[in-house]
C-alpha cells in the first residue's frame, strides 16, 4: 500500500493535512498522527472494518480494546455513563492525557470495544489530532501507535519505521508533548490501570480524592483478562535484553563497566557520564533533575537501543513520584521484570540471555 507522509508542525498543523487526514478517516481508512502523549494509529470509531483493521495492521490480540478521542466533553457523554461530578473534573482536566473507562452505552463496534460493557474515553490535547477529530466530526478509535509489544512511537520517525507501506496516512508531527501514553483510570472503581502522562498527584487534584494505585498501576502484576492495559500482553519491549539497575545510583559502574561494548547504559546524563571511556555504550535521556524530559525520551532512547548492537542494556531506575511512577511500570514491562541490584544477579541475568 502506498502511504502518503505530511510533515507538519504539530502546534499550528496545516489545513491541508487536515482535510487529507480527516477525508482518509471518513473513507475507512487507517491515519497515523502525533498526540500530546505519544503517536496513535485511528480510524472512524463507527466503521467497523476499518477497526479491525487497527488490530491486523498492528498485530494487536482482539480482546484489547482500543481508546475512542472526543473533540469535547459533550462528545464523551453519547459513548458512556458519567457522574455529574466526574464530568464536571474532566471538563477541568480535558482536553488533556487522561483516559478514563467507563460505563459504555453500548453505540460502538464490538471491535472497539472489545465486547466489554465499558468503554475508553480520551478528549485529548494535541492540535493534530483534536483538528482531525473536529473536521471528520466522529470520536476516532486509536490505540499507540507501535506494532503490538514494541514501545509506542513518540517521533514522526519511528512511526513512519513500524507503519510505512501499511496505513493510507502518516502525519509526522515531530516529538510529542510528553512521549508516553496517557493515564488510564477507571471511574468506576477510581483505580488507575495504567499510570502515564497525567500523575497520580494531579488526579487526587483535579477530583479531590486519591486514585487507588497497586500491583496492576505499578506493572508487577499482570491481568489474565484485559481489564486493564497493558496488563496482560508483553509491552513497551526493545529486541535487545534489558535489564532494570534498582540499586544505589553510583554503585551502577562498577557492575556495568567489566562488559565493556557488549553493554549499554540508559540513563540521566550525570550517570553516563560515569561510563566515559569504557566501551559501554552511554545512551543519556538527559539531565537528572528534569524528570520531564527523561521521561519524553524513554521510548525513543529504547527504540534506539536497538540498533547500537549490544548483548544487552541496563537502565536506571525512575524514582517512583509523579511522571517517574509511569516511566517504572513502563521499564518493568520492557525488561520483562527482570531487574538487578548486584553483580551476581546481573550476571545469573547475563547467563538467561
Ligand atoms: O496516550 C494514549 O493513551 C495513546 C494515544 C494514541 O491516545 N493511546 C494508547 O492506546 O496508548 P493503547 O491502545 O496503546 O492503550 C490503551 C489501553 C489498552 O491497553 C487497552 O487494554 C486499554 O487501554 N483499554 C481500552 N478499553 C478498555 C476498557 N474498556 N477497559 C480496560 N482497559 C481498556
Ligand atoms: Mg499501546
Amino acid at each position: 500500500m502506498e502511504t502518503l507522509v505530511f510533515k507538519t508542525d504539530p502546534k499550528r498543523p496545516s489545513q491541508r493535512t487536515i482535510d487529507a487526514a480527516a477525508e482518509a478517516i471518513l473513507n475507512g481508512r487507517l491515519v497515523v498522527f502525533p498526540t500530546e502523549t505519544v503517536y496513535g494509529i485511528g480510524a472512524d470509531a463507527f466503521n467497523e472494518k476499518a477497526c479491525r483493521n487497527i488490530y491486523k495492521v498492528k498485530g494487536r490480540a482482539s480482546d484489547n480494546p482500543l481508546i475512542v478521542h472526543v473533540y469535547s466533553v459533550e462528545d464523551t457523554m453519547k459513548l458512556g455513563s458519567f457522574s455529574r461530578e466526574h464530568a464536571k473534573a474532566l471538563s477541568r482536566i480535558w482536553p488533556g492525557p487522561l483516559t478514563v473507562i467507563v460505563k459504555g452505552k453500548g453505540i460502538l463496534p464490538e471491535t472497539v470495544t472489545a465486547g466489554l460493557d465499558s468503554v475508553a474515553i480520551r478528549c485529548p490535547k494535541g492540535r493534530v489530532i483534536r483538528s482531525i477529530i473536529k473536521k471528520a466530526g466522529v470520536p476516532i478509535a486509536a490505540p499507540s501507535a507501535n506494532i503490538s509489544t514494541k514501545p509506542s512511537s513518540t517521533k514522526g520517525e519511528h512511526a513512519i519505521g513500524y507503519f510505512r507501506g501499511k496505513v493510507a496516512m502518516i502525519i509526522d508531527g515531530g516529538e510529542a508533548d510528553y512521549g508516553i501514553e496517557s493515564t488510564i483510570l477507571d471511574l468506576r472503581s477510581f483505580r488507575i490501570l495504567r499510570p502515564g502522562a497525567f500523575t497520580p498527584e494531579q488526579i487526587e487534584r483535579a477530583f479531590g480524592r486519591k486514585p487507588v494505585l497497586g500491583r496492576l498501576a505499578e506493572g508487577t502484576a499482570s491481568a489474565k483478562r484485559v481489564i486493564s492495559p497493558g496488563t496482560k500482553y508483553r509491552h513497551y519491549a526493545p529486541s535487545t535484553p534489558l535489564f532494570v539497575y534498582t540499586g544505589d545510583r553510583r554503585a551502577v559502574y562498577s557492575l556495568v563497566r567489566p562488559f565493556g561494548r557488549s553493554a549499554a547504559f540508559i540513563g540521566s546524563e550525570e550517570s553516563c557520564n560515569m561510563f566515559k571511556g569504557t566501551g559501554v555504550r552511554c545512551i543519556s535521556l538527559g539531565p537528572s533533575k528534569s524528570l520531564r524530559i527523561r521521561v519524553h525520551r524513554l521510548f525513543d532512547k529504547l527504540i534506539e537501543l536497538d540498533s547500537v548492537g549490544v548483548k544487552f542494556g541496563v537502565v536506571e531506575q525512575f524514582d517512583g513520584k509523579g511522571l517517574g511512577y509511569a516511566a517504572m511500570n513502563r521499564l518493568r514491562k520492557a525488561s520483562s521484570h527482570k531487574s538487578f541490584s548486584t553483580s551476581e544477579e546481573l550476571k545469573k541475568l547475563i547467563d538467561n540471555i
